[in-house]
């Protein structure tokens, strides 16, 4: 049975750190394998013109995205020559990419290590090696550090993960050099000229089919044209364990009228979570003021609201940088016709506030999640130690099946 991984999918922990870190297991309904190497199923500024000499463009990469089963974003990415494609989940919540049932080709190269690596859900280990990584035609990294995962749990339905988190986290992955930095595909990319900046600019919105390529990766930058007024920045906290990661501080959360989080806390935004993830008192305050709301049945995880309460669902406000993100009627629900994906019954109505399976004060008190990133473009700029969030076409748009 897979947990939660689409939940809570891969936020990641470097081997050592996740001894702390209470674990929520949501079962999910097995997903179909998407033509995958995985076997048995644990689980733009546009490109600058640069043809001088022939040398690769440094501009940021435009590549598409794909919502897999509603719960996880996936990209293709090619490796070793010539390239084996793989859908790896795009995970801002960890920093290694390994893929399973490695292809192993002329320009793959042993480094001698092992690399074992726990996420707040399911693992992988096995050997690391150096290859070539195809993320665009024209977006080739050469001599990337990745995992050939010989053993891995929970990671249902993709070939791995392409982790674009800090690299400090690759620390204590590997063995016998433990202390090793192990460049990410974003360093690589920048030291080899491919990018000029470690910028990732992320659209993602509400998927309407089961595998709907309708989110945009933009290594290296932004893409104006995939976002509506400015871009709010806001720096990585300082907050550990938070820090970490892609953490940044919201300075308030309300809902409707109620206060759920008055003063600056800590947590993440993480591409790799499903939900949001609300530490368990703030998610406490939300099934309090949601009138019949309980935690679904048969353990989905999900929370269930009555049909008779959705009317009075009000708008979960995020204030970060001090401009408020909010998540409307439509955003806090999961469309009915989506309920088995989750192993939730026929006819409920799911949420997508989830508890986050520790109380506040530990320095991780909520995880922005896929779900909140449907609905706006996110910026990761590793650079200025900054996020960004601005609006889109989707912040305040309704599901149509
Ligand atoms: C590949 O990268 C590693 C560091 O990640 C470096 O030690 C090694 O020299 C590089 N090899 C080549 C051929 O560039
Ligand atoms: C984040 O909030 C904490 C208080 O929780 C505060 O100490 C810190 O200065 C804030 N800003 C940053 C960038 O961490
Ligand atoms: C929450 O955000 C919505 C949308 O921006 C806004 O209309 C509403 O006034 C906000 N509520 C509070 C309490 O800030
Ligand atoms: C929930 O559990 C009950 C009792 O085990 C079972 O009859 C029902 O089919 C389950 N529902 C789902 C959606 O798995």
């Amino acid at each position: 049975m897979r947990s939660l991984s689409t939940l809570l999918f891969a936020i990641l922990i470097a081997a050592g750190r996740s001894t702390s870190w209470a674990l929520v297991n949501i079962p999910l309904t097995k997903l179909e394998r998407t033509g995958s190497y995985f076997q048995g199923s644990l689980h733009a500024d546009r490109d600058r013109a640069s043809s001088l000499k022939g040398r690769p463009t440094s501009g940021p990469r435009t590549i598409p995205a794909s919502n897999l089963a509603y719960t996880q974003y996936t990209t293709s990415v090619g490796v070793g020559s010539p390239a084996a494609y793989y859908n790896l989940v795009v995970d801002t919540g960890s920093s290694k990419t390994f893929v399973g049932s490695y292809v192993r080709t002329s320009t793959s190269v042993p480094t001698g290590q092992d690399v074992n690596v726990s996420y707040w859900t399911g693992f992988f280990s096995g050997s690391e090696y150096y290859d070539t990584v195809t993320l665009a035609a024209d977006f080739v990294i050469t001599n990337q550090s990745i995992g050939d995962a010989l053993q891995y749990a929970d990671f249902g339905g993709v070939d791995g993960i392409i982790g674009v988190g800090p690299v400090d986290l690759t620390q204590g992955t590997l063995s016998p050099d433990a202390n090793a930095l192990i460049p990410t595909v974003m360093n690589n990319a920048l030291k080899q000229g491919l990018i000029k900046k470690q910028t990732l600019g992320v659209l993602f919105a509400p998927a309407t089919t089961y595998n709907d390529t309708n989110g945009v990766l933009t290594y290296g930058g932004i893409d104006h044209a995939l976002y509506t007024g400015e871009i709010t920045y806001t720096p990585v906290t300082k907050i550990l364990p938070a820090a970490q990661f892609w953490g940044i501080n919201v300075t308030c959360l309300t809902y409707g009228t109620h206060t759920f989080i008055p003063q600056s806390t800590a947590g993440i935004v993480d591409t790799g979570t499903t939900a949001v993830l609300l530490a368990d008192d703030f998610f406490a305050m939300y099934l309090d003021a949601t009138p019949g709301a309980y935690l679904g049945a048969n353990n989905t995880g999900f929370i269930v609201i009555l049909s008779s309460s959705v009317a009075d669902i009000q708008p979960l406000n995020f204030t970060i940088g001090g401009c408020v993100f909010s998540m409307d009627t439509a955003a806090q629900l999961i469309p009915l016709d989506q309920n088995a994906m989750f192993g939730g019954e026929t006819g409920l109505q799911y949420g997508v506030i989830a508890t986050r399976g520790a109380d506040s004060g530990r320095g991780l008190d909520f995880a922005i999640g896929q779900k909140f990133m449907e609905r706006y473009y996110v910026v990761f700029d590793a650079d200025d130690h900054r996020v960004g969030f601005a609006y889109t076409d989707h912040t305040f748009s309704t599901y149509l099946p």
